[in-house]
């Protein structure tokens, strides 16, 4: 006799291993203390982008940096940031054993000119072998913003084309060093990092598993949708979903998290960024609960960063429940004002305290 399976109702409640948030911009200043207690409030830890104006390019940078950000979590909370350096034409490779010592973790490839102050980044890469050679002796990271900046290239086809031009020479010539492929935007993308082996790996954030292109264009242009690697077509989050949901450890969170002012995103020329941090674990849960893979939330956003980094996995528990709540549609940043990506609107999943 055939049972019937009653179809598993999903889950009202998700209680995880504390998440990492594996790409994040936190600024500086003033800025730290609006933006720092949101990613505290979620993450364990959180890897910090140098591209501050100007970059973080030395250790001693790094280590001041975090102090400052230090500084700006709430007490009480327990929150560690992983530092990174600016990768340029001109870091000295010795400058990766003093990163190494003060617990810098990755280096960062932006190529010059890419996106949000990129202008120091890489102009060619093998400007920077030496140092990607102390990298990979030393044990430190490649974090790669991984687009080609050519104004001839079609700016939807500037991920796909960089695996082609920049990622496949560089993973050839380097092949233990640790590659992470940053914000991930395309099927390209997905299928090269599934294919590339145990030393490379992608992030990806929450909004391009929820957006396509079409949310830049809704109704009007909406400028708080705009970030780069700019938001793709439906198979392509598709593709990202289908990674994030895989099961596959080399596919990890990294919210990417990038504030401006509001007034400087609502421009003639606006900035590139989406803020997310006051709400990532819940556009997260959004983005795995549509997929009907909530079961596969902790592996992703819990153990598989950590284990890429060689780092150990947090302890503590976060818990989330399925409750509808609108967080505030702009908070403060410094004397300007910040409106987190679906600024308004209502989300299905809460953290609770
Ligand atoms: C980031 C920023 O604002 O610093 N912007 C973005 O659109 N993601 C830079 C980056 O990560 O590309
Ligand atoms: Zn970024």
């Amino acid at each position: 006799m055939s049972e019937s399976i009653a179809p598993k109702s999903p889950p009202d409640s998700l209680t995880i291993t504390r998440p990492d948030d594996w790409h994040l911009h936190v600024r500086d200043g003033e800025a730290l203390t609006t933006v720092v207690p949101h990613t505290a409030a979620q993450f364990g830890r959180a890897v910090i982008m140098p591209n501050l104006k100007p970059p973080v390019t030395t250790a001693a940078q790094a280590q001041a940096y975090r102090s400052r950000i230090a500084a700006a979590v709430p007490p009480g909370v327990a929150f560690e940031p992983l530092m990174t350096l600016y990768l340029t034409d001109m870091l000295p490779s010795d400058e990766i054993a003093r990163a190494k010592d003060a617990g810098v973790v990755a280096c960062k490839l932006y190529p010059a000119g890419a996106t949000t102050n990129s202008d120091a980044g890489v102009t060619d890469v093998r400007k920077t072998y030496r140092t990607l050679e102390a990298m990979q002796r030393a044990g430190l990271l490649l974090l790669v913003h991984g687009e080609v900046t050519s104004p001839d290239i079609d700016v939807f086809d500037r991920e796909a084309v960089f695996i082609e031009q920049q990622l496949i020479p560089l993973r050839r010539d380097f092949p233990e060093l640790k590659i992470v492929f940053e914000h991930i935007t395309t099927r390209e993308a997905a299928q090269y990092v599934h294919s590339a082996g145990p030393f490379t790996a992608a992030t990806i954030t929450a909004h391009h598993l929820l957006y396509n292109r079409n949310a830049l264009f809704l109704g009007g242009m909406r400028p708080h949708y705009y970030c780069l690697p700019v938001l793709k077509r439906e198979l392509h989050r598709q593709a990202l979903v289908d990674a994030a949901t895989s099961g596959v450890s080399r596919f990890f969170l990294g919210t990417d998290s990038a504030p401006h002012p509001a007034q400087l995103k609502e421009h003639a020329s606006g900035c590139a960024g989406c803020y997310t941090a006051h709400a990532a674990m819940e556009l997260y849960a959004q983005a795995f609960d549509a997929a009907g893979a909530l079961d596969k939330l902790e592996g992703f956003a819990s153990f598989f960063g950590a284990d890429f980094y060689g780092l150990p996995r947090n302890t503590g528990h976060i818990t989330m429940r399925r409750q509808s709540w609108t967080p505030p549609a702009s908070f403060a940043f410094g004397a300007a004002e910040l409106k987190p990506l679906a600024s308004g609107e209502a989300l299905q999943w809460q953290l609770q305290a």
